[in-house]
């Protein structure tokens, strides 16, 4: 006796190609919505234009941009910058981030310092020194400005570039470069 039942391979086709429409258009839907999410979040080497890398966070994920426009005007960030350095982001009254970033390394003997929102300095705990916000020396014994980068915003991605040209506070060649 015959087992076997006629199988209406047409059928089963039409199903599979419908299912594997469905499948497709899903995967493309899918895949265009979550790429620039996922492309943001996964580390990556590749650097900008002029050397520029991702501002990243003590873990060294990317920030996204609003994570730090979140914050008020005039709040400050510290984010891991050129070469890993502790550099600080600010958040301008037009909700944007200034697009000059102020590295943490005290030009007197290196250490970290924090920002001072009442006296509106950086203060340095190690030895007294002071920079003004935008970096430049108030008091010593620090006797040259925090050194400065480039920030720049593209969608979610925050860049951060080294700065070459002349330092506007003292119009002259920077002493870091
Ligand atoms: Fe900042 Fe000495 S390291 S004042």
């Amino acid at each position: 006796m015959d087992t076997n039942f006629p199988i209406d391979n047409s059928v089963l086709n039409r199903r599979q190609f419908l299912n594997f429409l469905a499948g497709t258009a899903f995967a493309a839907t899918a895949g265009l919505t979550l790429y620039p999410m996922i492309k943001f979040f996964i580390p990556s080497d590749e650097t900008g234009n002029s050397g520029a890398i991702l501002a990243r966070d003590r873990l060294g994920n990317p920030i996204p941009a609003s994570q730090l426009l979140a914050n008020p005007p005039g709040s400050r960030a510290l984010i891991a910058g050129l070469a890993g350095e502790p550099t600080y982001l600010t958040v301008t009254e037009a909700n944007t981030l200034d697009e000059i970033g102020i590295v943490d390394n005290c030009t007197h003997l290196g250490c970290t310092f924090p920002w001072n929102n009442i006296d509106q300095q950086f203060q340095c705990p190690c030895h007294g020194s002071r920079f003004a916000a935008d970096g430049s020396v108030v008091r010593g014994p620090a006797d040259r400005p925090l050194k400065l980068v480039h920030v720049r915003v593209e969608g979610e991605a925050i860049w951060i570039s080294p700065w070459t040209e002349l330092d506007p506070r003292t119009g002259q060649q920077p002493w870091w470069s």
